[in-house]
C-alpha cells in the first residue's frame, strides 16, 4: 500500500506518518520543504507533486493554515487567505488527487474543534473548518470508483500546548498519537463521509 501524507513533518503529521507506517506500507511524506515539494496554496505545485509521486492508495492531509483575528477586525483578504490555504488547498488536493488514487482508495482531510467550539479570534479558522467538513460530506456521495473521503477533527494537541495552549482555556488536549489513530481508521476502515472528532 502507498500512502501520501501532506504535511507529514508537522506536529500531527509526524504522528500520522508513524501510525500509518508498516512493513507492507510505503508512506510518502510531502510538504513545502520535501522532495518532491508541494505548496497546497498553488495548484501547479499540487499537480507537479502528484505527477512525481505517482499512484497511491490513500491521500492524507495534515496541513492548512488560517489567520487568527477578531470578526470586527477581519479583512476580506484575511478570509480569502484562509479559504485559499486550509479550505481551498485541501479541496484542490482532493480534486487533483483523484486521477492518482487507485480504485477503492481514500482521502482524509483535517479540520479541528474550532468548527464547533470557537476560541478567541477563531472566526476564520472555524469557518474554514466548517467548509472542509461540508465538502467531505458532500463529496462522499458522488466520488467515483469506490473512493472514500473522511475528515479528522482533533482537539488542541498536547504537543502543541507550548504554542497554542493559552488560546484553549479549559479544552482537554489530545496526544498527537491519539489523533493519528483517527487517520488510521479513515485509511484502513470502510467508512466514508464521516468527521472523526478526536475530542475528550
Ligand atoms: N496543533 C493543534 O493543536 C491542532 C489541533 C487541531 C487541528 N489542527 C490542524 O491540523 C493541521 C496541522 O497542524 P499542526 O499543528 O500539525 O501543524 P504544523 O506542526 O505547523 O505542521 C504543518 C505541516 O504542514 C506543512 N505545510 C505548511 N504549510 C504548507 C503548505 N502551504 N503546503 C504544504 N505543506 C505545508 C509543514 O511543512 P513545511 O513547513 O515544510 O511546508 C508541516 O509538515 C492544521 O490545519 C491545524 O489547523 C492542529
Amino acid at each position: 500500500m502507498r500512502i501520501l501524507v501532506v504535511g507529514g513533518t508537522g506536529t500531527i503529521g509526524a504522528a500520522v506518518v508513524q501510525a500509518l507506517t508498516g512493513s507492507d506500507t510505503e508512506v510518502i511524506s510531502v510538504s513545502r520543504s520535501s522532495e518532491p515539494a508541494v505548496d497546497i496554496t498553488d495548484t501547479t505545485s499540487i499537480s507537479a507533486m502528484y505527477e512525481a509521486v505517482g499512484t497511491v492508495d490513500a491521500i492524507v492531509s495534515t496541513t492548512g493554515a488560517a489567520p487568527f483575528v477578531a470578526t470586527s477586525e477581519a479583512t476580506p483578504e484575511q478570509f480569502a487567505a484562509g479559504f485559499a490555504d486550509k479550505l481551498g488547498g485541501q479541496i484542490n488536493l482532493t480534486l487533483l488527487g483523484l486521477p492518482h488514487l487507485r480504485d477503492g482508495g481514500s482521502i482524509t482531510l483535517i479540520t479541528g474543534i474550532l468548527a464547533q467550539h470557537p476560541v478567541k479570534n477563531s472566526v476564520i479558522a472555524g469557518t474554514v473548518n466548517g467548509g472542509i467538513e461540508a465538502f467531505a460530506v458532500s463529496a462522499a456521495t458522488d466520488l467515483p470508483r469506490g473512493i472514500r473521503i473522511n475528515v479528522v477533527s482533533p482537539n488542541v494537541i498536547e504537543e502543541a500546548l507550548p504554542s497554542y495552549g493559552s488560546a484553549f482555556p479549559g479544552f482537554h488536549p489530545v496526544p498527537a498519537a491519539q489523533a493519528a489513530q483517527a487517520f488510521v481508521r479513515s485509511v484502513h476502515g470502510v467508512e466514508t463521509g464521516q468527521v472523526f472528532r478526536v475530542w475528550r
